[in-house]
């Protein structure tokens, strides 16, 4: 097949907005049968969907297949929804400013400007609250977005009162239906929200260096990108670690052995938070590129222009280079997972998140040993959403 075009409808992507299921049905259909496929968006484009774990690397590193070209409207589009985010053009942006070996340094795990112990003391005095509040309580509202949303806050330099309100902001990360009905106007006013925070930072943050450097820059960011970057990185730090940290949450309540494995042996806690990495599903869009030009992906000829989405999600159960895939184990061989990328775009606070995440989970275990769940029904997750993330996780500790 040489396009996108075929007999059958194809089928709409993405499949589930579920993460505790395992991988969608569809998923692993594709990814044991047709690890390149064509499918339809929700923006109703036909695109590519890359599932396989090595064509999945190959076209993460492929210069051919752009990230910043996905902006350009007229090119096919994943989401109708989606908002013009600074994120695709992001690092360019920071790098022609002179900005950009210091953001890279502002999210590495060397970063000045939140410590472990600050970000293991927020996660204590979270649970140290939902334990004071009574024997049950919610990993996602008490839990995982506010430490998410105060992590954020501290490291970038945003006003300390700003972190209620981030926290919210997870509901813009809709996409298909419930994102063309939110967004049009939730967006913007984020925007407008994000600009007085930024006319407020803090004496110290990455956003405060930065703005900083760039006052001096002599090809300065202009107000607007400047806040567009802001809310990005704003978006980044509370997205996907909130949600990594639900997933590890879920896993820990649903598991009492692996709960108290992990309290008696916190040495083991890393080792959990990679395999979660790669195990648990939690992307509800894809990573999506622009062929620039035509090439060969697998058995598939993608012509330039068309779009391509990446699967990490099913890449990372892929059976050929994780046996067993489906399988939470903590003592599987040190797994090159894709979660975080791979190539040029590669999320440059992959470690940092690496090392915030097992401190709120070696807080987690130590400070609710008797973790479970709290209800026997269905988790109930959230719909049309980037992120995979329940809408709550009823937990119990006593
Ligand atoms: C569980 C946590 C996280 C996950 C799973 C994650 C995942 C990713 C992925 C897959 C990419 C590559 C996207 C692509 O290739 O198109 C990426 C890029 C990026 N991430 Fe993360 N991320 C996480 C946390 C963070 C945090 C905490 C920040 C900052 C506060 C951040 C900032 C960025 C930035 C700026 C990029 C763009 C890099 C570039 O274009 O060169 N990420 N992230």
């Amino acid at each position: 097949m040489s396009t996108t075009e075929r007999a059958s409808p194809l089928p709409h992507y993405p499949f589930s907005f579920r993460g505790d299921d395992g991988l969608a049905p569809a998923l692993k259909r594709f990814l044991l049968h047709e690890p390149v496929a064509g499918v339809v968006t929700n923006a109703g484009d036909p695109a590519w969907l890359v599932t396989g774990y090595a064509l999945a690397r190959e076209a993460l590193k492929d210069r051919r297949l752009s990230r910043s070209t996905i902006s350009d409207p007229t090119m096919p589009q994943e989401d109708m929804g989606a908002p013009p985010f600074a994120v695709v053009g992001t690092m360019h942006m920071l790098r022609t400013a002179g900005l950009r070996d210091e953001a890279v340094k502002g999210l590495s795990p060397r970063q000045p400007y939140i410590s472990l112990a600050r970000v293991r003391g927020i996660a204590d005095e979270l649970l140290d609250t939902m334990v004071r509040n009574g024997s049950s309580g919610d990993l996602v509202e008490d839990f995982a977005l506010p430490w998410a949303a105060r992590t954020t806050c501290e490291l970038l330099g945003l006003p300390r009162e700003a972190a209620v309100e981030l926290g919210s902001w997870f509901d813009l990360m809709a996409t298909g239906p419930v994102g063309d009905e939110i967004l049009p106007t939730a967006w913007p006013a984020s925007l407008d929200r994000f600009r007085t925070w930024a006319d407020n930072l803090e004496e110290t943050g990455l956003l405060v260096c930065l703005k900083r450097l760039n006052d001096t820059s002599p090809q300065p960011l202009s107000q607007e990108q400047f806040t567009e970057i802001g809310q990005m990185l704003a978006f980044s730090g509370l997205a996907n670690p909130a949600a990594f940290l639900v997933a590890c949450g879920l896993a820990l309540a649903r598991d009492p052995e692996l709960s108290e494995r992990l309290r008696l042996r916190p040495g083991l806690v890393p080792r959990m938070v990679q395999e979660v990495y790669r195990w648990a599903p939690l992307l509800g869009d894809s990573i999506a590129r622009i062929a620039t030009e035509d090439l060969v992906i697998g058995h598939v000829h993608v012509k330039a222009g068309q779009l391509v989405m990446i699967s990490t999600d099913a890449a990372n159960h892929d059976p050929a280079v994780f046996p067993d895939p489906e399988r939470l184990d903590i003592d599987r061989e040190a797994a090159p997972h894709l979660r975080f990328g791979q190539g040029s775009h590669y999320c440059p606070a992959a470690a940092l998140n690496q090392m915030q995440t097992e401190v709120a989970l070696q807080a987690l275990v130590a400070g609710m040993p008797n973790l479970r769940l709290a209800t026997d029904a269905p988790i109930e997750w959230r719909e049309h959403h980037a992120v995979l993330m329940p809408v709550r996780v009823p937990a119990r500790w006593a």
